[in-house]
């Protein structure tokens, strides 16, 4: 079975996609069989990847999630997700050097007004836990990916949008861990208690409706594999003081945090490189981003594996 993690922030910003790419490329590059899903409408993840020239000519009205969760919604035959799973060109050609792979669902922008569709389902955006359609719906992504198609692969990412909409619901579900990126400032620690408690609130409603529905499904036990502290800013060979001190109040509350952090970077970063590859794979860049990123690819896949 691949291990399953969601990304998740409802604060936007934060680096999950990018986070998302370089650590799925870098696994990939180091020989593992790579799924990422992109489930946010804003496809960051999927043009991480894809021109959008690609995208509108390829993708757009066959190959991505929007067409799986439209047929899922219709009354129609279901259709394998596997069938939308992608195989990203460029990435691959370097990866598979290294007997690695990386593929990709692709998301769509359409997908903010399946959302809706998705809580109106469930009786609006309070996810009511006596709607019929709970389990079925928190469960659209789990069910999914218990496919036989997807026990080749090692991991699955999946990125959320940064809302705690159905989709991220949904890829919560499904996983068995979450990370969670932050920034660090004061508000993201606010922010990531309030989360918790968001996540938390979710175990318990769907562990209630499972119970209740006499367990013809798990309960689920999605776990903070971690916090992810993105974007530190540094004068000299350390962060900025506020950011010193924001990272170790983190640190210093009962949440898992990984040690490595990943540093400011516009030069990296500000291209916005549409199409091109994740940074940890773009040749002729030698940057601590680079050396930051392999770490943090280390220590995730570390605890991945526990
Ligand atoms: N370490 C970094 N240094 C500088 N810029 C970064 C860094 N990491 C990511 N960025 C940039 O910050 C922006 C936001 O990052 P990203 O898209 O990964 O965040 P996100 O949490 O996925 O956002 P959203 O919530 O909108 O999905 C992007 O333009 C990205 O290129
Ligand atoms: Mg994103």
């Amino acid at each position: 079975m691949p291990r399953t993690v969601s990304v998740i922030n409802y604060k936007g910003g934060v680096g999950k996609t990018t986070l998302t790419a370089n650590i799925g490329a870098e696994l990939a590059n180091r020989g593992r069989t790579v799924l990422l899903i992109d489930l946010d409408p804003q496809s960051s993840l999927t043009f991480s990847f894809y021109t959008a020239r690609q995208w509108e000519e390829e993708l757009q009205d066959e190959r991505t999630i929007l067409q799986w969760i439209g047929a899922l919604l219709s009354d129609g035959q279901p259709t394998p997700l596997a069938d939308f799973v992608l195989t990203p060109t460029r990435v691959n050609e370097l990866v598979a050097a290294n007997g690695g792979r990386l593929d990709l669902i692709a998301s769509h922008l359409g997908l903010i007004d399946v959302d809706q569709d998705l809580a109106a389902e469930l009786g609006g955006s309070r996810f009511q836990v006596t709607s019929p359609n709970f389990l079925r719906v928190h469960r659209m992504l789990a069910d999914a990916l218990a496919d036989d198609a997807f026990g080749q692969y090692d991991v699955v990412l999946i990125d959320c949008p940064p809302n705690f909409g159905m989709a991220t619901r949904a890829g919560i579900v499904a996983s068995e861990r979450v990370l969670v990126p932050a920034k660090p400032d004061y508000l993201s620690s606010l922010g990531i208690n309030y989360l918790r408690g968001r996540l938390s609130d979710l175990v318990g409603d769907y562990n209630k409706v499972v119970l209740a529905d006499s367990g013809t499904v798990p309960p689920i036990t999605p776990e903070i594999m971690g916090v992810v502290v993105t974007m530190v800013q540094y004068t000299g060979v350390r962060p900025i003081t506020v950011h010193r001190e924001n990272i170790r109040a983190l640190a210093a509350t009962e949440l898992p945090v990984f040690r490595q952090t990943m540093r400011q970077s516009s030069a990296l970063f500000g291209q916005g490189g549409e199409g091109s590859l994740p940074v940890v794979l773009t040749p002729g860049i030698n940057d601590t981003v680079l050396y930051e990123l392999h770490q943090l690819t280390s220590e995730f896949y570390a605890k991945i594996r526990v």
